[in-house]
């Protein structure tokens, strides 16, 4: 490991079944209203919405609603959650949904109080918060992001065609975190996979990059088996307590700044993938397995060694043979799985069509942290490949 780093997580996770129960201590510490910010009415249907509603009213909260957090939280939403934030002068948010409710908390907490546009400072200007901002909790249904342990937050603009995340550091990070894996037994197939393949990928953008021995990829190599092992599990059986645990708990660590200590990181799927939600609003997950498989065949080369060592230790390929061959066999094996699972496997099953290609190239971001920095046409390329 030849990286120099601070390391800090500051967020407290509660995990298991009924780890709701630690929600009323946890409210103690805080004042008297709570923003309590939920998505498309998915709560209300599994009973969640009234425990918790029922929490707050026992320890005395006033209760600000703000439900109808779409996927893709919009930055039109977030004006308006920063607006009634601001209004009721909230004490906390908390957040009891996916990644889109937890992102969307956290970019509230920086908006309500910002001087001047926060789309702009926050995600145009990528400028730190310099305002008071307001503690966010959450309470995760929907696995996947990474969001319930990290200070990303990413908002899009479908007027400017863009869809872009901000890193926030440790005061937006979420105080405490509620994990009850039992919660996400309602999330539908589609959603499930797609958070699976969403966490895998985390993991992948932190792994291809660097070339020194780094305790970080062994970790890294770990969850990524893990993730394969239970994602299997949970396809057969969705209910399988142990497999949607160890899938909550990989998915959180796939994304919580450890595995990125002493690394570049590449992130350069999401990129392209945040492209394609600006166009279509499609599936984050989706979204990223759709463009993944031209992407990283694309690179193999400039990074050979690492996918031949991910074929051998995630994919259980054979260590003989050339590098290019062992390495492709590694991504053939990925393919297999993501089929298996049912993911987007092209970017027309998203609604992409060939003459977008231009534009998606024009909402891509390039990412120099990984084995090839893409240049423009290599971009169109990657996107004519995945339709
Ligand atoms: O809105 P409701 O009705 O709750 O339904 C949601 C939504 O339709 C549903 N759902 C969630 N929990 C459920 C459930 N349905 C039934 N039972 C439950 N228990 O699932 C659908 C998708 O939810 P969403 O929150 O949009 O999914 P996800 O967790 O994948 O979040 C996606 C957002 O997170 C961003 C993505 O870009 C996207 O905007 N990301 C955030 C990151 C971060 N903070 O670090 C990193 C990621 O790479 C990602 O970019
Ligand atoms: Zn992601």
């Amino acid at each position: 490991m030849l990286g120099n780093f601070c390391y800090h997580n500051p967020t407290k996770v509660y995990f298991g079944k009924n780890a709701v129960q630690n929600l009323a201590e946890e409210l103690a510490h805080y004042g008297k209203t709570v923003q309590f910010v939920y998505g498309g009415g998915s709560i209300k249907r599994n009973g969640i919405y009234d425990e918790v509603v029922s929490i707050l009213r026992a320890c005395g909260k006033k209760i600000v609603e703000d439900g109808g957090v779409m996927p893709n939280p919009t930055v039109e939403k977030l004006y308006e959650g920063a607006k009634l934030a601001r209004e009721n002068g909230v004490d906390l948010i908390l957040a009891v949904g996916g990644g889109s409710v937890c992102d969307y908390s956290k970019a509230v907490s920086v908006s309500a109080y910002c001087e001047g546009d926060p789309w702009k400072k926050y995600y145009l200007d990528f400028e730190e918060p310099t305002c008071k901002i307001i503690p966010v909790a959450c309470i995760l249904t929907m696995v996947g992001t990474g969001s319930e342990m990290n200070g990303g937050a990413v908002i899009t603009n479908h007027k400017e065609k863009l869809k872009i995340g901000h890193v926030f550091g440790d005061e937006v990070m979420p105080k405490f975190t509620i994990l009850d894996p039992t919660y996400t037994f309602t999330v539908p197939k589609r959603q499930m996979v797609a958070g699976i393949y969403d966490a895998f990928n985390h993991i992948c953008e932190q792994y291809f990059s660097g070339e020194d021995d780094n305790v970080s990829d062994y970790l890294a190599e770990g969850l990524m088996r893990s993730l394969i092992v239970s994602s299997r599990v949970a396809l057969q059986d969705p209910q399988n307590y142990e497999a949607r645990s160890n899938i909550m708990w990989a998915a959180t660590w796939a994304l919580n700044t450890l595995i990125a200590q002493g690394k570049d990181t590449d992130w350069e799927v999401h990129m392209l993938g945040q492209a394609v939600g600006a166009l279509t609003d499609a599936t984050h997950g989706m979204t990223l397995s759709a463009v993944s498989l031209a992407y990283y065949r694309h690179i193999l080369p400039y990074g050979v060694k690492r996918f031949r060592r991910f074929a051998v230790e995630v994919w259980g390929v054979k260590d003989e043979g050339s590098d290019e061959a062992v390495a492709l066999a590694g991504l053939d094996a990925m393919e297999k799985w993501m089929k298996e699972l049912g993911l987007a496997m092209n970017l027309a099953q998203l609604g992409v069509t060939a003459d977008m290609t231009e534009a998606l190239a024009d909402a891509t971001l390039v990412m120099d942290g990984g084995y090839k920095v893409l240049t423009r046409e290599e971009i169109v390329q990657i996107f004519k490949e995945s339709l």
